[in-house]
């Protein structure tokens, strides 16, 4: 079993697709580690576990508990946390946070969303040895519409620059997130290191999708996602059978109980 490093993921630009999902738990990251390269702690915890409305409420603290968790399950993919809204305001204070996340969870990477707004910040961390993935696009964090990226010439121009200032900064990976194909093929063309994209076609180095999402499990249901199984049907159809085994007392049965 060969572990993922920041070295082999920048290795796989512009060679076979790098396969990316998120976990927020033990067993969720025992079950995908052995088909990923790299497992992201995303703060879509936020919504897909706890039911907030948007990640901006995301606190480090839950990143802390579940990036751990995720991060003490994985054997072989490379660990990414998501910096949660306002924990990187500033170089120094993205630092701050960048270290106590590394230190408490013990993965791999960072990740933050944006691009010339938060160049400087990313070019300090990468400095200090903290080893950062970018995410541009469409940016959950501080987005205001959630529509795709790069309708307009205006648009991809500064989505294209994104990529190329973060790039220069340091990022070993950009996450494109629900932009139009051309651009994320451009994108993939102009930067040297690796894309993984979210609704950004298959011209990027990677792909990743919300796990939840591909399972079923969520209520989330975005063109861009495929969903392998409705999780949420097999589950309801377990709780009823295990309700009417109770209720007609054929559960527990004979060889559920101690003598
Ligand atoms: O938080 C998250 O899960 C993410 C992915 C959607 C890329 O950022």
């Amino acid at each position: 079993m060969q572990k993922t490093t920041i070295n082999s993921i920048l290795k796989r630009k512009n060679k076979n697709p790098i396969i990316c999902l998120t976990a927020y738990s033990k067993v969720i990251a025992q079950i995908i580690d052995k088909y990923c390269d790299i497992i992201l702690v995303g703060d879509s915890v936020g919504m897909v576990l706890y039911g907030m409305k948007s990640t901006k409420e995301v606190k480090i603290e839950t990143m802390i508990i579940h990036a751990k968790t995720v991060k003490e399950a994985t054997k072989k993919s490379l660990v990414v946390v998501d910096m949660p809204y306002k924990t990187y305001t500033s170089k120094f204070t993205a630092y701050k946070n960048a270290k106590l996340l590394l230190k408490l969870t013990k993965c791999d990477a960072i990740k933050l969303e944006g691009g010339k707004n938060i160049v400087k910040i990313i070019k300090y961390l990468t400095k200090k040895g903290i080893p950062v993935m970018g995410h541009i696009g469409l940016l959950p964090q501080t987005s205001t519409n959630f529509k795709v990226k790069g309708r307009n010439e205006k648009e991809k121009k500064k989505i294209l620059e994104d990529a190329k200032v973060i790039s220069n900064a340091g990022v070993f990976a950009i996450i494109i997130e629900c932009v139009v194909e051309d651009l994320a093929k451009k994108i993939t063309k102009t930067v040297n290191v690796p894309t993984i994209g979210i609704g950004a076609s298959k011209y990027c180095d990677g792909q990743i999708l919300v796990t939840d999402d591909i399972l079923g499990l969520s209520d989330l249901s975005p063109k861009f996602v495929r969903k392998y199984v409705n999780l949420k049907k097999i589950i309801e159809k377990s709780v009823k059978n295990y309700s009417n085994d109770v209720k007609t007392k054929s559960f527990p049965y004979l060889k559920n109980i101690y003598k």
